[in-house]
């Protein structure tokens, strides 16, 4: 596959991150994988939560809330694990919604570490979403969802 330009703002922001000593950045992979959500919604409300350079929000996840609903959301950090219902209610309907640092599972129900990995469990059978795992390299793995419903 043939580099595509990024946009000039990244090698910057690694820059930052590499000074900063912040090594929790999503793969040059997991970027594209946004870039193409970010696309799919000209002029969306977009949310990351758990970034680790922007202080536009500083503070809990669920600061997040107020700016609701997202047609993309990228849950890297709070939310995740802690409250995924409250993460699947906060979407718009048609939004998009990618969860970061899996692990490929060739089994069904998937399994990390011997054991069901209910997280990714809760996300691919859920009633509003219609989700997928798709692999961001050989050996990790994002869930895409899209909220079911209308686009606003
Ligand atoms: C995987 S890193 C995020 C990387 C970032 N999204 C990127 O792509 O460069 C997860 C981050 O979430 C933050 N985090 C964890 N719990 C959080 C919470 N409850 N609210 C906000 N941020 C949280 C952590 O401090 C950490 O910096």
């Amino acid at each position: 596959m043939s580099e595509r330009a990024v946009p000039v703002r990244v090698p910057a922001a690694e820059r930052l991150a590499a000074e900063a000593g912040f090594r929790k950045s999503c793969t040059a992979e997991v970027g594209r994988l946004l870039r193409t959500a970010a696309a799919a919604k000209p002029g969306g409300v977009v949310a990351e939560s758990g970034t680790g350079r922007v202080s536009v929000l500083t503070g809990d996840w669920r600061l997040l809330e107020r700016h609701a609903p997202f047609d993309v959301f990228f849950c890297d950090g709070g939310g995740k694990r802690d409250d995924p219902e409250r993460v699947v209610e906060l979407l718009a309907p048609g939004g998009i919604l990618v969860l970061d640092d899996f692990t490929p599972s060739a089994e069904w129900p998937p399994r990390f570490e011997g054991e069901v990995d209910e997280l990714r469990l809760f996300h691919l059978t859920h009633p509003d979403l219609d989700a997928t795992e798709v692999l961001t390299t050989p050996t990790t793995s994002a869930v895409v969802a899209a909220r079911r419903g209308a686009p606003r």
